[in-house]
């Protein structure tokens, strides 16, 4: 077991600013390990398996939404932000949770979702029954003669109109939600101050339970423009990526995130605030770090990126400078629960060169300044899984595309931990979704000990990073090198990375300390293979 964590107090000694640089790992919950045998992942199952966490040498764990909920969203729709679902266990569960974390060296961070809650939490609730409540959210009068029409274009993320039109009491149609997700997660009025009370109190009680930081949700989406304008363009979701949206990171978003850094800070800990914003540029995305706001932004352009050197280079680059220009540190993501596994990206159709690819990847990733999150599975090399019956699916989008979309549930079939058979470990009765049969070889128990194992690669990077000094925050520089090739240098350090697909021979760079693939050497040159990756010491 590592070091346990002290105990925060408000006069803690020099912060460590250990957020700067921490490997964050990220436990997507119905599916880490099931331990009461219902085929859903739980908080037990968690904390039974946080040995495993400890041995890989992570430094904290994210956990996503354990709250009572209907499960329209994979918990995503909360409808009570300070109960667990009895799907995932109890308070004591989550408090043992934690407690249990902090003795391995574990941060623990949690989901908070501000933007929507579920349609069947007590405030929606009582705004469907006509209370006050409906100023919480955005309830408008539809266009058109009868109000049959939705009051502007907006759509949804998931797919078809962000509105869905409501029955009065009498059963008469009466006014429109608007919901960017499903319609089951109605959006948040964060006009008004309740919601921001509200907020601040739920904040609180889980950092006096304990919890590290949040991870919070949607944290570009809470404030719409004024009058919530049409957009006048249709497949919204597409441009997420490159522009403001009036439902999207609209600047008045950051004065929650300021009040929530002041928040943070009033409990000690060094406590953390994590962005998820979906933000047209390095540059929009830098706001939401500024040092009065978050501490970390997922960086989902890095994760975006195609198996390029230029492009990965490009967008290092961009990400160092746009963080680096509000004295944030960077971070680094390849995989999530709402994005198709980097292996099978990476492979388009070829899991082995995936593989390669993704294991090179990694350590990449590991290499560069600043924090970096994992996804539970991708230290198994588990690919996607892209052949999952429609029945068992489960993922709002599937079924808000006519099916055309559903990319959301192959990457969360439960991980496997050990033996012969499914589900391998992950619970004693079948995973709420099949797992592949050739999921057996990549079992944590079957790759431990494996020195070729994907496992065995993320332990030894993992721990190497802890050694070696000058690795984690702190400078980089590129060397200049030949086309499809990264060539990376931090003190005592350096990281070489083929992206092409031809092996590249080179002058030895230093003494090797690890490598995705067995590399050639002859005298003073050395071939690193095509989609590989190597870590030296200079
Ligand atoms: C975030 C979550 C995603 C969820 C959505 C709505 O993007 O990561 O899983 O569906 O928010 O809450």
């Amino acid at each position: 077991m590592t070091a346990a964590l002290p105990a925060p107090t408000a006069a803690a000694a020099a912060p460590s600013r250990w957020w700067r640089d921490a490997v964050i790992y990220q436990v997507y919950v119905r599916s880490f390990a099931d331990s009461d045998g219902d085929g859903v992942g739980d908080l037990p199952g968690i904390t039974a398996r946080l040995p495993h966490l400890a041995a890989l040498g992570v430094d904290a764990v994210w956990l996503t939404p354990f709250y009572a909920s209907p499960q329209a969203d994979g918990g995503y729709d909360v409808a009570d932000y300070r109960e667990v679902d009895p799907l995932f266990g109890t308070l004591a569960d989550a408090d043992r949770l934690i407690a249990t974390a902090h003795e391995h060296g574990l941060r623990v961070i949690v989901d908070v979702v501000p933007n929507h809650t579920s349609d069947r939490h007590a405030w929606f609730r009582g705004a469907l029954a006509g209370g006050p409540e409906r100023d919480l959210y955005h309830f408008r009068p539809g266009k058109g003669t009868d109000g049959q029409l939705p009051p502007n274009d907006w759509e949804s993320v998931f797919g078809g109109p962000a509105w869905t039109r409501t029955t009065d009491p009498d059963g008469t149609p009466g006014d429109w939600y608007l919901h960017l997700f499903a319609p089951q997660q109605p959006d948040l009025n964060w006009e008004n101050p309740a919601v921001h009370a509200e907020f601040d109190s739920i904040l609180r009680f889980w950092l006096e339970r304990g919890v590290d930081g949040f991870r919070v949700d949607v944290a570009h989406g809470m404030v719409k423009a004024p009058g919530m304008p049409d957009i006048g363009a249709r497949e919204q979701a597409k441009m997420i990526g490159s522009q403001v949206l009036p439902f999207f990171d609209q600047d008045g978003v950051h004065a929650v995130h300021r009040n929530w850094r002041r928040l943070l800070e009033s409990y000690g800990g060094e406590r953390i605030g994590v962005a998820e914003a979906w933000a047209p540029s390095p540059e929009r995305l830098a706001l939401y770090v500024r040092p009065d706001e978050l501490h970390q932004a997922f960086n989902f352009q890095f994760l975006g990126c195609p198996w390029d050197a230029e492009a990965m280079r490009a967008v290092v680059d961009a990400s160092l400078a746009a963080a680096g220009s509000v004295g944030a540190p960077t971070t680094w993501v390849l995989s999530n629960h709402d994005v198709v596994r980097h292996l099978s990206r990476y492979g388009a159709g070829d899991d082995a060169l995936g593989l390669r690819r993704a294991r090179a990847a990694a350590l990449l990733m590991l290499a560069l300044p600043g924090s970096a999150y994992l996804y539970q599975g991708e230290e198994l090399g588990l690919p996607e899984v892209t052949d999952l019956p429609d029945e068992v699916r489960q993922d709002p989008s599937f079924f808000r595309t006519d099916g055309q979309d559903g990319l959301r549930d192959g990457c969360r079939v439960p991980i496997p931990w050990e033996g012969e058979e499914a589900p391998y470990g992950f619970g004693t009765a079948a995973g709420w979704l099949p797992q592949p049969a050739s999921w057996r070889s990549l079992s944590v128990a079957a790759q431990t000990g494996d020195a070729d194992s994907t496992l065995e690669l993320y332990r030894r990077a993992l721990r190497l990073r802890k050694e070696l000094d000058g690795l984690g925050d702190g400078g980089m520089r590129w060397q200049q090198s030949p086309p499809g090739l990264l060539d990376l240098v931090r003190p005592g350090f350096r990281c070489t990375l083929n992206t092409g697909p031809l092996p590249v021979q080179l002058p030895r760079p230093g003494s090797l300390l690890l490598s995705s693939a067995h590399l050639a050497a002859d005298g003073e040159t050395i071939t690193l293979p095509a989609d590989s990756c190597a870590w030296w010491a200079i």
